[in-house]
């Protein structure tokens, strides 16, 4: 099986970028981060702290987490439910970032993110997919921007979207969630040794999408 492991910070473009080079390879995209999303809106409905870690491993138990492939896109299932755009909130944003400081959260989803890379050729994001989940990868990429690069594109998106956040809330949130995410004991954001930085912070989409498309044909042709 050939696997590509995307790692970076949050607002990179990975999603953005790893969806569009999965449709064009005829690989599956997996999203991890959408699992852990879920996870910590699954605590923020029970009224749970995303950081209590006592707290949200007593839940783990009633998780029921499912993913599928609906015409290229991946859909996840709480408990049967489809949460696909339910977790695409800031909040849920922060509580996932939150429950993947959780050793116990993260052994929780290992299992499903390596069992889905064995049975096809997948195209994976997150933050620890080349160092923890897929260090055998075939392809390893770290994607990053300036914090403020990424701030107008999430800025932008949720605009888009109609949801009115002011820039400086956004960046802040990028700024804390990067803190989070790399300061973490467990699987904490960094870049593998094997791993081809990218930065895109002066790059535009198909501009990213082309360069991401050379450093795969290096390793597979
Ligand atoms: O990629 P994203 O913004 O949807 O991820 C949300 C949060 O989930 C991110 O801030 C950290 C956590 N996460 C993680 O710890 N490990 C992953 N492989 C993916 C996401």
């Amino acid at each position: 099986m050939v696997s590509v492991a995307i790692d970076g910070p949050a607002g990179a473009g990975k999603s953005t970028l790893a969806r569009r080079l999965a449709a064009e390879m005829g690989y599956i995209y997996v999203d991890t981060g959408a699992m852990f999303r879920t996870i910590g809106l699954y605590a923020l409905r029970k009224g749970v702290d995303p950081k209590d870690n006592a707290a949200v491993n007593t839940l783990l138990p009633e998780i029921g987490l499912r993913v599928d492939c609906i015409d290229g896109e991946q859909h996840i299932y709480l408990n049967g439910e489809d949460v696909s755009t339910a977790i695409r909130t800031e909040a849920a944003g922060m509580a996932a970032s939150a429950v993947g400081a959780n050793p116990a959260v993260r052994a929780f989803l290992l299992e499903l993110q390596r069992s889905m890379a064995k049975k096809q050729d997948v195209l994976m994001d997150g933050r620890d997919i080349g160092t923890v989940v897929l260090p055998d990868a075939t392809v390893k990429i770290f994607l990053t921007a300036s914090p403020e690069a990424r701030a107008t594109r999430r800025w932008k998106e949720y605009q888009a979207k109609g949801i009115d956040t002011p820039y400086e809330e956004v960046l802040a949130d990028v700024k804390q969630r990067d803190y989070q995410d790399t300061h973490r004991a467990a699987a904490p954001l960094k870049q593998a040794e094997d791993a081809v930085l990218l930065d895109t912070s002066e790059l535009d989409f198909e501009q990213s999408l082309d360069a991401m498309k050379q450093i795969i044909a290096k390793k597979i042709g």
